[in-house]
């Protein structure tokens, strides 16, 4: 028992729990998702597993990405990456709807199915479906050798090494990092990026891990705020874009570990609903990064301090305009559009971390969950 208990503090390297370890990792394990894959310097972008797939990529009129709960969010993300970068439908899927509906699929589609153990049960039996249907079917796995990694025909695995938290951290950034090398690999094959946006993003990608580590500089700060809003009984968070799935996985992570009702809301749908819910007791964060809907963002935050919504903003370094309208702000560093979910996450885990660790919950373990779910 004790050389177990021994054992584990040498595990966590310090610290309180695995999740706060796994959340400081990420500076490291983004760069490991993209080691050997990509180099700016002669513009080199290669994804071994995907080599003799990247013609069938290119050709293809529809990509189905199935997931469950974060890996489900990072399919979010990669909609976004895949249409705007790589020019290709994109349809993203719960795992456990997609295998019980009768989808149309066929040897045309292409799937990826996104997973960080590789063993979620529904995830593979959506893959089992697609294949019976003769569609190509990649994997995004963090667990070498796993059921999904076994099950796939060719994937890219994400290097961000043992996740122990049951609330996946480094698992989905580094989801999202391998998503956007395929994005821009496939977008590169079929021409639908300029050789200056091709090099322009491989260049803030190698940028991607020092940006991370920035924002663990706003720690401090964050737990400040989680200790204002310990008891908080609600949550929304509100994003456009990429911003918005960060937003749900915002509002997920705070569910899972802190048990606070959370929702996360793509931000102009606020108006059709949530929006009723806010008074001076109701945090909003918002994801108001300086983005190509930044000023749509700035007048949802408008709306809700009409109505006395307490606002945290993440914000662009550097933003003179939203500090001096919300009540917290947490700075996050400027990155290329399509990158800024890789930053905007960060704070979002750190501040359901400190919620949590407040509320006395047990962060790495939280009740009713499990990390991998391999029963339906
Ligand atoms: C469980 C875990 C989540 C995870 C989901 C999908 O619910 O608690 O953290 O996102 O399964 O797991 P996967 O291993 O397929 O990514």
């Amino acid at each position: 028992q004790k050389l177990e208990m021994e054992l584990e503090t040498i595990e966590k390297g310090g610290y309180d729990h695995f999740m706060i370890k796994e959340i400081f990792e990420q500076s490291r394990s983004i760069g490991d998702s993209m080691r050997g894959r990509l180099r700016s310097e002669d513009a080199h972008l290669q994804l071994g597993g995907l080599n003799n797939y990247l013609d069938k990529l290119a050709e293809a009129d529809r990509i189905i990405i199935v997931g469950c709960g974060t890996s489900w969010h990072a399919g979010l993300v990669a909609e976004y990456l895949f249409e705007e970068l790589a020019r290709v439908n994109v349809e993203v899927e719960y795992a456990s709807e997609f295998r019980y509906r009768n989808p149309v699929i066929s040897e045309k589609d292409i799937v990826i199915a996104i997973s960080q153990s590789g063993e979620t049960a529904d995830t593979l039996a959506a893959i089992e479906l697609a294949k019976s249907k003769g569609a190509t079917i990649f994997g995004v796995c963090n667990v070498v050798g796993s059921s999904i990694a076994r099950a796939t025909h060719a994937g890219a695995y994400t290097h961000a090494g043992p996740e122990i938290g049951v609330a996946s951290t480094k698992a989905f950034t580094a989801q999202v990092t391998v998503l956007t090398l395929i994005a821009i690999a496939m977008a590169k094959r079929k021409g639908t990026i300029t050789e200056e946006t091709y090099r322009q993003l491989l260049i803030e990608l190698e940028h991607i891990p020092e940006k991370v580590a920035k924002v663990f500089e706003n720690a401090s700060k964050i737990k400040e705020i989680a200790f204002i809003f310990t008891y908080a009984r609600n949550f929304i968070y509100l994003g456009r874009g990429l911003n918005f799935p960060v937003a749900l996985e915002g509002a997920l992570k705070l569910k899972e570990i802190s048990y606070i009702h959370a929702e996360g809301y793509p931000a102009a749908e606020m108006k059709h609903g949530p929006i009723a819910l806010i008074d001076e007791d109701m945090p909003v964060v918002f994801l108001a990064t300086r983005d190509s809907s930044y000023e749509k963002i700035v007048s949802n935050i408008q709306e809700v301090k009409a109505r006395k919504g307490r606002v945290i903003a993440i914000v662009t370094e550097g933003d003179k305009l939203i500090p001096g309208m919300v009540d917290f702000v947490i700075e996050v560093p400027q990155t290329h559009e399509m990158l800024t979910p890789l930053v905007s996450v960060i704070p979002l885990q750190l501040l359901s971390y400190y919620i949590a660790v407040m509320r006395g919950r047990n962060v790495d373990q939280p009740r009713n969950l499990a990390k991998s779910v391999t029963v339906e």
